[in-house]
């Protein structure tokens, strides 16, 4: 296959970008996102922020219009983020405790049930344990309104989007650390208790090495049962480059329960980390050593 997504289908997998509505009108970045991947992810604009600006006030415009581009483009969805820490809107900034927590429910059963059935997995909790060796929880207004917020996110997650894999996403997970530890004890515990959960996004956003145990760390919470998704994929410049792209591309497709890949932007230049040039197309748009990388490693199985 000569495209990214058709390359993955052949393994029943998707390759997937973050994007924004308002990219839709530079024709260059387009193009490109059209030809080459076959599900898209909202790089901001389905977060707690922008969905709801005011409390129990909805704006859905950007995130309807990402929808309805990938409907008309035959692409998938990921939806990012039901809950996190951080992009929070003011007025939830300033809640805690029982407000905070009903204001949670409310939000993602508002959220998650205006894209009902169209959403392929969603991001109910993003980024919600800590850095550092210990592997607990990040403190955050959420984590203080008790630690059974993560399965209470997911519950109402189920209830709200029935047939959406629901997954928890987070980064510095590239390996078997405390933090991954630390997640993956609680999908086993969600498991062994009957918390719905479908999957592990590990987001993926890496420097100039790979952990030698990628692959499995990926296959330790498939294991679980659970699917794993790469879900923010980008890699610093460098010599590198192409090699740690190839080498996650392979990871995924090593294990059965990786569905897919989606890297975090299309050209450099669109890039949270546009001055790591971390992504597979360049400013102008030109496939990059890494594209090609990852096209054979894809086109191999
Ligand atoms: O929307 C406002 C706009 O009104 C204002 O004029 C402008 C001025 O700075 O800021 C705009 O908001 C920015 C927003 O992106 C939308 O462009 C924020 O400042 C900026 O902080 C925000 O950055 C995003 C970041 O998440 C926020 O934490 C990045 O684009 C986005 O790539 C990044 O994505 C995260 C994932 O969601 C979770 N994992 C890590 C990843 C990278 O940080």
């Amino acid at each position: 296959a000569t495209t990214l997504g058709a390359a993955a289908a052949q393994s029943g997998r998707y390759f997937g970008a973050a994007t924004s509505s308002f990219m839709f009108s530079n024709s260059q970045h387009t193009t490109i996102l059209n030809r080459e991947f076959n599900s898209i992810v909202a790089e901001n604009e389905m977060k707690w922020d922008a969905t709801e600006p005011q409390q129990n006030v909805f704006n859905f415009t950007g995130a309807d219009r990402l929808v309805a581009h990938a409907r008309a483009n035959g692409m998938s969805v990921r939806g990012h983020a039901l809950v996190w820490h951080a992009q929070q809107p003011g007025w939830a900034q300033n809640l805690s405790g029982t407000a905070l927590r009903n204001a949670m429910i409310n939000h993602i059963n508002r959220v998650a049930g205006h894209f009902r059935g169209q959403i392929h997995s969603w991001d109910v909790v993003n980024e919600a344990f800590a850095d550092g060796g210990g592997g607990g929880r990040r403190d955050s207004n959420l984590q203080r309104t008790g630690n059974d917020w993560i399965e209470v996110a997911f519950r109402t997650a189920r209830t709200a989007d029935p047939n959406a894999k629901l997954c928890y996403n987070d980064y510095n997970t590239d390996g078997i650390n405390a933090k991954s530890t630390g997640i993956y004890n609680m999908v086993r515990d969600f498991k062994a208790r009957g918390v719905p959960i479908d999957c592990v996004g590990f987001q993926s956003h890496l420097g100039t090495t790979l952990s030698s145990d990628y692959q499995a760390n990926l296959q330790r919470f498939a294991d679980l049962g659970v699917d794993v998704q790469i879900t923010e994929l980008d890699v610093a410049q460098g010599s590198s480059q192409a090699s740690i792209y190839e080498r996650v591309t392979r990871a995924c497709l090593a294990v059965a329960r990786c569905n897919g890949i989606t890297v975090w932007g299309v050209r450099d230049n669109d890039s949270w980390r546009r001055g790591e040039n971390p992504l597979l197309f360049d400013a102008n748009g030109n496939k990059k050593a890494a594209y090609n990388s990852v096209l054979n490693a894809l086109n191999s199985v």
